[in-house]
């Protein structure tokens, strides 16, 4: 039996809405929520009241798009978490109209989870290769940095993961003290290509295992930069994209690090990354030389299913169908979950 899919995503700052028949991608689209920009982070009120506007809108584009009508639709797969709470509030209240309406079920998502399986959305009409089970995912976002196992599509485990910061707000929160815009990852990617990978060093963590810390090198940076404005006011002004690709090269090093481990430990040679900050493209540079020397099968997700984005919560919710895992009408979002 065919299954068509409309996926919500609205975990954070992105409203989506995504539409999958079986494996195959038919319209996943996103409306970014610009009014966080003047902030230097995301506003949690501001975030759910523009969910509730582009909600209506964002659906109906992605059924246009995809040319599916709503009755064409077999279930509403929606994030439940982890999230702003009043974010997925809106996405989860909207789930629920929607399928009572069209007296379908729904399928609650753990955003975490999804951002792994994207990597198993297909593009109709293109070649698809997947990652085999279990491969070893490094999942870096704004909020999570973790090292997984992912045995099959819904038996995860996390084998590492961050004692603090994420990979991502380690990018935003040093992009914040040189004045970058929100969210600063992008933003340092780009002048990161411009600058000098070793014109600065700083602070690396020095934790056992396989978990991660990047409370240190956040505050390494903020002192390196204010007793360096001290000598010279123009400094980060002077030097920014050498700051960027320092910063950069140091984030990388510290993710591929624990990733390397990880996969002598586990023997597993699939290695795959997902979450916002695997757009960073000096990342993936760097996971390709890794994977040649490590002789690993290497699988990184397209740009545009990296961030936040509902094509990963329908695919999601395809393989939750399959196994019969719907959820009840009485489900509430959870701002904290696991896998
Ligand atoms: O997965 P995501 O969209 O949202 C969460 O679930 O958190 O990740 C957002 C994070 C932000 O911290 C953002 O700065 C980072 O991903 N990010 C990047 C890049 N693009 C997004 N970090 C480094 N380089 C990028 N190109
Ligand atoms: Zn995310």
């Amino acid at each position: 039996m065919s299954l068509t899919i409309l996926g919500i995503e609205s975990s954070c700052d992105d409203t989506s809405a995504a539409v999958i028949r079986d494996q195959e991608i038919l319209a996943n689209c996103i409306a970014n929520q610009d009014v966080h920009q003047a902030y230097g982070g995301v506003v949690p009120e501001l975030a759910s009241r523009a969910h509730q506007q582009n909600i209506i809108p964002v659906v109906e584009h992605a059924l246009q798009t995809a040319g599916v009508g709503r009755n064409e639709i077999d279930a509403v797969a929606f994030t439940r978490g982890p999230g702003l709470l009043g974010s997925l509030l809106v996405g989860t209240s909207f789930s629920k109209s929607f399928a009572l309406a069209q007296g379908i079920p729904i399928v609650e998502v753990n955003h975490l989870q999804a951002h792994i399986l994207a990597h198993f959305i297909k593009e109709p009409g293109q070649n698809h290769v997947e990652p085999q089970f279990p491969f070893l995912c490094l999942l870096i976002s704004g909020g999570h940095t973790q090292l997984v196992v992912v045995k099959d599509f819904l038996n995860m485990e996390v084998i590492g993961q961050t004692i603090d910061d994420a990979a991502g707000e380690a990018f935003d929160k040093c992009a914040k003290v040189i004045g970058l815009g929100y969210p600063g990852g992008p933003v340092i990617d780009e002048k990161a290509k411009r600058g000098h990978s070793t014109a600065f060093a700083f602070n690396k963590p020095r934790i056992d295992g396989l978990d991660y810390s990047f409370s240190g090198l956040k505050t390494s940076f903020l002192y390196f930069v204010r007793d360096k404005m001290k000598e010279d006011e123009e400094f980060v002004v002077n030097n920014e994209d050498d700051l960027c690709a320092s910063l950069q090269k140091t984030i990388i090093d510290i993710l591929l690090d624990k990733l390397e481990k990880a996969a002598k430990s586990t023997g597993i040679k699939d290695v795959a990354i997902a979450g916002g900050v695997s757009a960073n493209s000096g990342l993936r540079t760097a996971l390709h030389k890794a994977a040649q020397k490590n002789d690993w099968r290497l699988f990184i997700p397209p740009f545009k299913y990296t961030t936040d984005n509902a094509g990963m919560i329908a695919i999601t919710g395809y393989y939750k169908f399959r196994k019969g895992m719907f959820a009840s009408q009485s489900i509430a979002p959870q701002a904290r979950m696991r896998f």
